[in-house]
């Protein structure tokens, strides 16, 4: 690591690397055994959740002095300049204003010098009330029948967010019609879709910021074409097809009036756009009570992370655990494991919020990053995660952070389940941590009248050492509201890692190159001439097209 760097060579980063071998030394049991005091002293709450990451191999020094290193990087005033509508997106030359899409009516809220509050309201308003219309049967398709499915058409963030939020808040959704997602380009993924729906009763949302994703547009094709091949006329796309986007003559280009377009703006990423048009999905599946409760979840996140001190401020510790984990510790993914099955989508939307932002080696300034920047995200829902992955986390050789998420009350009347659930999750971050003695591993065995020779064979693999960090989030329930600020808490975390490492969070220009190679290769595949390939890549292009053309 190149000490000149001002990352690491700023006096808290000097100060926290010698910590590094305490902390994977000092058994965070024995932590518990010293300070009786230490969950509380590392638990924070705020926007009604809870964190608890007095699981983590962090005590007061490194937590003092991760505090002093986001000072020192400047965590407040880049915050401040973000939710004060600065271009803090310079390689787009973009503000960043996702809060603004959930900020009550009265924010004062610019982008150089313009307010962007009235436009934001306009187009929720617009949005909530269309989804009304919608889920009342008051918008009908062409033959006057009401809407009964909604097939969200987009991709990356204009999928993941509205598909995992539809599905977590599908419980308390109500009447409404049933919202389907296609996203890949995969024409599994549409057939199976549309071959369970008539077009009569069939509305598209087409979804992209750009209007121009190549899945998405072959989607949104492919779709039309559905829609008139059952027997609909062309005048029937603009009741059966809205979009939203922010590019609008690319919208008229393919033929949606941009009355049924919902706009957005250049300075809501593509992965922070649930908050804006981009959720119209979630506000058809759970009305516009539902959605602005979703919005103000997300507010008071938004809020907590504007005004808490830094101490007690859930993103910034969040993110300065992770940062911890991945710096000093060296550990090189985090497994987000929600104890909720609606859930099940959340790692999913994280990898793209927390990869697709944070997944760089070079800094604003243009410099390589010196220090190891985002983790790998992954997961899925418990228990079904313990009966598969689970053993690595427990006994494999590297030592994976995991983030417990855990709403309280269920959305389902069996409280049995919802016993056992509560109870999986708290004995996981405690096994996890305590693991299990050679002592212990004996005593049970023996217990159980086996022979020595026998308990001590087994002994080694019935081991483990624990000491294995986690963190837990706890939801009051699964609501709208708790939603918004468990992703809202996700996007600040994601900012606030940006800033510690000095890279820009909201550009992804590492995903354009393999766009452009696919279009070369699209048109290879279609009998075009052949590009300038390693032999690999000519090969694999040579097999593919002969079983094209042969199909
Ligand atoms: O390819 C990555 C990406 O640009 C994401 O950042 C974005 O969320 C996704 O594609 C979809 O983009 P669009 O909404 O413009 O279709």
């Amino acid at each position: 690591m190149s000490p000149e760097h001002p990352l690491s060579a700023s006096p808290a980063w000097q100060a926290l690397a010698p910590l590094r071998s305490r902390a994977l030394e000092l058994l965070l049991a024995r932590r518990f055994a010293d300070d009786p005091d230490r969950a509380r002293r590392y638990t924070a709450t705020g926007a009604g959740l809870t964190l608890d990451f007095s699981k983590q191999a962090i005590d007061g020094p490194t937590l003092a002095g991760l505090l002093a290193m986001a000072r020192e990087r400047g965590v407040e005033a880049l915050r401040d300049a973000m939710l004060a509508g600065q271009r803090v997106n310079p390689t787009e030359g973009r503000a960043v204003l996702h809060v603004a899409l959930r900020a009550p009516l009265d924010a004062q809220i610019a982008v150089d010098g313009v307010a962007v509050m009235p436009d934001v309201l306009a187009v929720r308003e617009r949005m909530l009330a269309f989804a009304e219309a919608v889920r009342r049967g008051d918008w009908r398709g062409h033959g006057g029948e009401p809407i009964r499915d909604v097939v969200n058409i987009g991709i990356g963030g204009s999928d993941l967010g509205p598909r995992m939020a539809c599905e977590a808040l599908a419980a308390g959704a109500g009447a409404g019609p049933c919202i389907h997602f296609v996203s890949n380009v995969d024409g599994h993924a549409l057939a199976s879709v549309l071959a369970r729906l008539k077009p009569q009763t069939t509305l598209f949302v087409i979804a992209s910021k750009t209007f121009t994703t190549l899945e998405t547009m072959r989607n949104a094709t492919s779709a039309r074409a559905w829609l008139l091949a059952g027997g609909l006329p062309e005048g029937a796309v603009a009741r059966h097809f809205v979009a939203v986007s922010t590019n609008a003559a690319a919208v008229s280009a393919f033929g949606i009036d941009t009355a049924h377009m919902f706009g957005f703006w250049d300075w809501v990423g593509g992965r922070f756009s649930m908050w804006s048009a981009v959720g119209l999905s979630i506000a058809l599946a759970i009305g516009a009570e539902g959605f602005r409760a979703l919005l103000d979840g997300a507010h008071q996140m938004d809020r907590h992370f504007a005004e808490a001190p830094l101490e007690a401020n859930l993103p910034v510790l969040l993110a300065l655990v992770g940062l911890w984990n991945r710096d000093f510790l060296g550990y090189p993914s985090l497994c987000i494991a929600p104890y909720a099955e609606p859930l099940a989508r959340l790692p999913a939307y994280l990898q793209q919020l927390e990869m697709e932002s944070n997944g760089k080696s070079v800094g604003l300034d243009g410099h390589p990053v010196p220090v190891p920047t985002c983790p790998v995200i992954w997961g899925e829902p418990g228990t079904n995660g313990q009966h598969a992955f689970f053993q690595l986390l427990h006994q494999g050789t590297d030592v994976v952070p995991v983030d417990f998420i855990l709403p309280l009350r269920p959305s389902h009347g069996l409280p049995d389940h919802h016993r056992l659930l509560v109870a999986n999750c708290i004995a996981q971050s405690k096994a996890l941590m305590v693991g299990r003695s050679a002592e212990a591993v004996r005593a049970e065995l023996s217990g159980a009248g086996l022979p020595a020779a026998e308990i001590e064979r087994l002994v080694p693999h019935r081991t483990f050492a624990g000491n294995r960090p986690s963190s837990t989030i706890l939801l009051p329930d699964l609501s709208p509201r708790a939603l918004g600020a468990l992703v809202a808490l996700y996007e600040h975390k994601v900012f606030v890692q940006g800033a510690l490492w000095g890279i820009n969070s909201f550009d992804q220009w590492g995903v354009e190159l393999g766009k452009q190679l696919a279009g070369g290769i699209a048109d290879e595949l279609a009998g075009g001439p052949a590009g300038a390939h390693d032999a690999s890549t000519a090969a694999l292009i040579a097999q593919a097209r002969s079983a094209l053309d042969a199909s």
